[in-house]
């Protein structure tokens, strides 16, 4: 049987590249090696787009970028290529591929860009199409479309950069503190603050501004985070509900990546009707993007048992231990089997 070539990017020029380094990690120590001839492309924190052909190690420690290996290579926006262009000094050798998966998490990976790329290139891609990856990263564009849905989200309030101190308290006034402050089109919490009072608010701006121009300036919801997990195309399998313990004020980057403080329960601690309810609302969330392939939907879960969409990551975190595919494995797939079937259905016309 002829093996399928696919393309794993991985890096990315985004604040969230270390995170891709892990999850790309898993999925190369993972992937059926029998059925599939991997090509790895790694992107540094710069931008540079590099073949590579060492071990796993060297992309988990990030010394990848030094191997002797690293040669030039772009995706051929040209159809009729197919695949990638080695760029070894004037020689130019085209690699023909059958997928490419993008394991890149926030700008320039997760948003849309290199999936546009990849539809100019007619190459099929792991998950989310171009339109869908971007309305997912802006989570403002996000949260009005759910809203279009029927879906509530946190009540907020979208701010610019040249916005002044005065219109900026008027425009808030509204709001009942604390509030998260987060740049539009970002992860990880990277650029989040939580503000308890009117005196923080500019600096929490300053923050969310350096990371995007658009600024969400949204309620703290009451209760707690739980995720559902959504692979699929037309047909959609559904994870258990986990659900995010916090001691702390909320989910940091560092919490996320250390869970020092916080906890991870997979499958939540909530009654099935009401994970039935968080599952058929994030269903209703995927198709209102237009997900294709894989989700992880988040949602504030109110003490009252109101479900308040927070955000759709297109590439969530995807280490083996990650915990979109915890969720899937409660219900009985292993991660191998999630990559296979992340494969397929991106290869389904
Ligand atoms: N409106 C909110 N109410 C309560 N907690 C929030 C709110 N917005 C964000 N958070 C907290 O901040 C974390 C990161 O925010 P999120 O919007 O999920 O951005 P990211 O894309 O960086 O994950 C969440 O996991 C949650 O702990
Ligand atoms: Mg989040």
């Amino acid at each position: 049987m002829k093996k399928t070539t696919v393309v794993i990017l991985f890096g990315g020029r985004s604040a969230e590249y270390e995170v891709s380094l892990q999850s790309a990690g898993s999925v190369i120590e993972s992937i059926d090696a029998e059925k599939y001839r991997v090509v790895l492309i790694g992107i540094t924190r710069k931008g540079e787009w590099l073949k590579y052909n060492g071990d796993v190690q060297c992309i988990q420690n990030d010394t990848w970028h030094k191997h002797p290996s690293c040669v030039p290579a772009i995706i051929s926006p040209d159809p009729s290529a197919h695949g990638i262009l080695v760029l070894n000094g004037r020689n130019i050798t085209t690699i023909p591929v059958d997928v490419v998966f993008p394991i890149l998490h926030g700008r320039n990976g997760e948003d849309g860009t290199v999936q546009g790329l990849l539809e100019i290139a007619g190459i099929p891609c792991v998950g989310c199409g171009m339109l869908s990856s971007a309305l997912c990263m802006d989570k403002d564009v996000a949260h009005r479309l759910a809203n279009l849905a029927g879906v509530n989200t946190p009540k907020s309030v979208v701010v610019f950069s040249s916005i002044s101190d005065k219109e900026l308290f008027e425009r808030t006034a509204c709001l009942k503190y604390p509030l998260f402050v987060k740049p539009s089109n970002s992860g990880s919490s990277i650029g989040i603050t939580k503000v308890f009072n009117q005196n923080k608010l500019k600096d929490a701006l300053y923050i969310a501004f350096q990371h995007d121009r658009k600024v969400l300036i949204e309620e703290a919801v009451d209760g707690f985070e739980v995720g559902c997990a959504i692979l699929g195309n037309e047909i959609l399998t559904i994870g258990e509900i986990d659900e995010i313990e916090l001691s702390q004020d909320f989910f940091d980057y560092t919490e996320k990546y250390t869970l020092k403080t916080s906890k991870i329960h997979m499958p939540a601690r909530i009654d099935s009707y009401t994970a039935r309810r968080i599952k058929e609302t994030a269903v209703i969330i995927y198709r209102a993007l237009g997900c294709r392939g894989f989700a992880r939907v988040d949602f504030f879960l109110t003490p009252e048992n109101e479900i308040v969409f927070n955000e759709v990551n297109t590439i969530p975190g995807f280490t083996a231990n990650s915990r979109y595919p915890n969720m899937l494995k409660g219900i009985g797939m292993t991660f191998p089997e999630i990559i296979d079937e992340l494969i397929r259905l991106a290869m389904e016309p």
